[in-house]
């Protein structure tokens, strides 16, 4: 559904009806499992994309500062060895770090177009708004969708080179087998002069992660209860959030941290949407996150079991986050 026309912006919504069966589905599915688990698209309505926002401003949470030292010192050398004129980002949410890359464009005369691809309809609504007020010339595509179901909704490439961006971290935000089918469904999207920029939080000391997952304000912990508040309101349930803690807890084994809520006490909760009732023990606890830190080595594993290959590898000063650009290599 086309949900706005004009010349320099285009918007294409493919959520509708079926988002929520989504939802319905991943509850039903997640919450009637032994062991409860969500995924974590679902803490991103128009609150949860603020709490997301406020989460990156904090002192704690690194890695949104670690991306932007990088994209700011390698930026203009990324377009310059990608030549790109197009960027198609991701989970793009408010597009911050996009405009680093889009000055870095405009900086070498190759600006074009911006496609941003985002669950959540207000945040690229309002980001193509600003940036065709700050940039001359550029048009913004955006897409509403799931990058795991509407990849192949992404516009065809123009005549410049694209660079396809997914930052933040957020590929760690799915466990290894996903991970690697989604990399290689974004590979797809890449013809042999395009190049992926993908952002991995790396890994290092626990306690900064933990630090970086349990906030001293407590924003994170609204964030993780956001999900709940999404239920009731999609589903029609009775969650108590404020009966779940907020936990975040680093997992050696797997290198990555998890994000849970655990029941204060046991509760009976409805869900009237789906006619289902969900029992929760004190203490139980449901999953919601996943995040992974990433070594070079295990990316490089993943790109290659997805198709991809590592060009460049870019890291901030304190080696807490990394930047690659992967192409598709040569068959
Ligand atoms: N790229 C930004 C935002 C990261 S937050 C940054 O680096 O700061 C993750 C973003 O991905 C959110 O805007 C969320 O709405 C979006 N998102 C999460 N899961 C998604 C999915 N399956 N499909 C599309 N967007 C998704
Ligand atoms: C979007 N994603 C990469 C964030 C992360 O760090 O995994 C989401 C987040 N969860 C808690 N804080 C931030």
């Amino acid at each position: 559904m086309k949900l706005l026309d004009s010349h320099e912006i285009r918007i294409d919504s493919w959520l509708s009806d079926a988002e929520e069966r989504c939802l319905a589905n991943d509850v039903l599915d997640g919450l009637t499992r032994p062991f409860k688990e969500l995924p974590p698209k679902h803490f991103y309505d128009t609150r949860g994309s603020e709490l997301f926002e406020r989460i990156c401003e904090l002192p704690e949470y690194y890695p949104t500062r670690s991306e932007r030292e990088i994209l700011e010192t390698q930026a203009e050398e990324i377009i310059r060895i990608t030549g790109a004129g197009e960027l198609v980002e991701l989970g793009s949410g408010s597009a911050d770090k996009a405009r680093i890359l889009l000055d870095a464009m405009a900086g070498a005369g190759t600006l074009s177009r911006y496609v941003p691809l985002d669950v959540s309809e207000q945040v690229v609504a309002d980001a193509a708004k600003e940036l065709v007020g700050d940039y001359d010339g550029l048009r913004v595509h955006g897409v509403i969708g799931d990058f795991e179901r509407h990849l192949d909704r992404v516009p065809a490439a123009g005549e410049s080179p694209r660079l396809v961006a997914l930052l933040g971290g957020t590929i760690g935000n799915f466990p290894p087998g996903t991970r690697r089918a989604l990399l290689r469904k974004i590979g797809a999207l890449l013809g042999p002069r395009d190049r992926l920029l993908l952002g991995t939080d790396l890994v290092k000391d626990p306690a900064v992660i933990e630090a970086a997952y349990d906030d001293s304000e407590g924003v994170t912990a609204e964030f993780n209860r956001n999900v709940l508040h999404v239920i009731n309101r999609e589903l029609d349930a009775d969650f108590s959030p404020e009966q779940f803690d907020h936990i975040a807890y680093f997992d050696r084994r797997y290198e990555w941290i998890e994000m849970r809520l655990r029941a204060r006490r046991p509760c009976s909760v409805l869900i009237a949407g789906l006619g289902l009732r969900v029992e929760f023990a004190a203490g139980e606890e449901l999953r919601t996150e996943i995040s992974a830190k990433f070594t070079r080595a295990r990316l490089e594993a993943d790109f290659h079991a997805a198709g991809l290959a590592l060009d460049r590898w870019f890291t901030d000063r304190e080696q807490g986050f990394a930047l690659s650009l992967a192409c598709r290599p040569p068959q």
